[in-house]
């Protein structure tokens, strides 16, 4: 039986673009994804869902409390029996209910090394500390801000004439590369999470 995906989007959609072709030229195998969830209205990754014949829902959030919210989109996945989420530029925290309908089975995609630099704007927040090393971070999800123990990493350097623009896009090509790679991990169930550290085991 494939492993079933949900995808959950607000924005632009190219990490989820990036998933959805690994998916298709089974660099991730037994796989598929099952359902694309946005929060938002005409956000570019439903359209790029559609347009790869994948099923989409859009669940508006504005003025739902979270929980209320987070029931709604947890009856969806659930409905389309997805096994693991990816949360791919999904501008809201998870509320304790939606993190415990799926423990450890769902994961993030953060354009920074975390713990540095969570939250919003983040590669502009490592050029202004002046960083030499910035990156991206897949992790389990929790109920906080880009926290929950971490999958991969990966590494860029930050030049001189580096602008926001220029590292963001730097960063979002690693972004593409590790984001399959971990779900790999997770879906071929090959880790064990000790603490905080999740350990790949073979
Ligand atoms: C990415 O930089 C991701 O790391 C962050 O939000 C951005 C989403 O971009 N969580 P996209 O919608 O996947 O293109």
């Amino acid at each position: 039986m494939k492993k079933r995906i949900g995808v959950l989007l607000s924005g632009r959609g190219s990490n989820f673009e990036a998933l959805a072709e690994s998916v298709a030229a089974e660099r991730i195998p037994n796989a598929e994804i099952a359902i694309v969830v946005s929060n938002r209205d005409g956000a570019p990754g439903i359209q790029r869902a559609e347009s790869r014949g994948i099923r989409t829902r859009v669940i508006p959030s504005k003025g739902l409390e979270r929980e209320t919210y987070d029931r709604q989109v947890v009856a969806v996945l659930n409905e389309h029996k997805v096994d693991l989420i990816c949360l791919a530029g999904y501008m809201r925290l998870l509320s304790p209910f939606f993190v415990a309908a799926f423990p450890n089975r769902i994961l993030n995609i953060h354009p920074s090394l975390l713990p540095s630099f969570p939250g919003l704007e983040s590669q502009r927040q490592a050029l202004e500390y002046g960083v030499r090393f910035a990156g991206c971070t897949v992790h389990f999800v929790d109920e906080n801000l880009d926290a929950g123990p971490i999958v991969l990493q990966a590494v860029v350097p930050v030049l001189d004439e580096d602008t926001e623009a220029s590292l963001s896009e730097k960063i979002l090509k690693e972004e593409h590369r590790i984001y399959s790679q971990a779900l790999n991990i997770v879906l071929e169930g090959k880790f064990k999470i000790e603490g905080r550290r999740v350990i790949r085991t073979n």
